[in-house]
């Protein structure tokens, strides 16, 4: 079968699964698009750096932000930094997480602001060579701890360049919530965080994005079209 054939049935299969029930969500020539482009990678999700990076699986791309659905059974290990600044809490932070622990260097590192305590929560990606808890090193520090995140689905905006102050990313989420909201999808405030591939070692082609968890019920039900997508 040639690849004008393929085009074809690809085109006549999207006409059949895309109702345009829920409002068109999702225009089919966009679907198509998308099917080709998870096709080429299905495993490549965000930002190539050269490291290990979480696995996770694009759903949705549109032009200011993508979804992405991750798994739970990686792990991460993280600290808490109360009363903190935005640079001291990532500098303080990646020493209390990486000084005792002598993981492999992963991306990226999740900066998650926490305004009740006025700080920030800085968390690590831990290595998939480690499996198992069990399999963790003791931490020495009792203000480290080690957590497996519940699977969630997350619009990214991403990613961008240069070193962003608090105030670049949190215009960013700005960007992000206002091209969610103008998509009827619903997100959890609490889950936004700033995610670093780039180590501050880097000075030329840094990459860090924007993320935060979409919840509602009704946005899952939104993107049930989406199951049509090969796995
Ligand atoms: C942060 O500040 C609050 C209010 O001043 C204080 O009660 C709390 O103990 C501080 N936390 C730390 C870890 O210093």
């Amino acid at each position: 079968m040639g690849s004008g054939q393929v085009m074809v049935m690809l085109l006549l299969l999207s006409c059949v699964a895309f109702e345009p029930a829920d409002g068109a969500f999702l225009s089919w020539s966009e679907s198509v698009l998308q099917l080709f482009s998870t096709a080429e990678q299905p495993s490549a999700c965000g930002p190539k750096v050269g490291i290990e990076t979480p696995k996770c699986k694009v759903i949705l791309k549109k032009r200011d932000y993508e979804l992405r659905r991750c798994n739970s059974k990686e792990i991460w290990v993280e600290t808490m930094l109360e009363n903190s600044t935005y640079e001291s809490a990532t500098i303080t932070g990646f020493y209390r997480c990486t000084n005792s622990l002598g993981f492999e260097i992963t991306a990226p590192v999740y900066i998650t602001p926490v305004p009740r305590s006025n700080g920030y929560k800085v968390a690590f990606f831990v290595s998939s060579r480690i499996k198992n808890v069990n399999d963790l090193p003791t931490s020495t520090d009792p203000e480290v701890y080690f957590y497996r995140p519940e699977g969630a689905v997350k619009a990214v905006l991403g990613p961008f360049g240069g070193f962003p102050t608090d105030k670049d990313y949190a215009a960013k989420v700005v960007e992000l919530k206002k091209a969610l909201d103008r998509d009827g999808l619903k997100y959890d405030e609490k889950s936004t965080l700033f995610a670093d591939y780039s180590s501050p070692l880097q000075f030329r082609n840094r990459k860090q994005e924007v993320h935060v968890n979409i919840i509602s019920h009704n946005a899952f039900e939104r993107l049930h079209v989406l199951k049509w997508l090969p796995q």
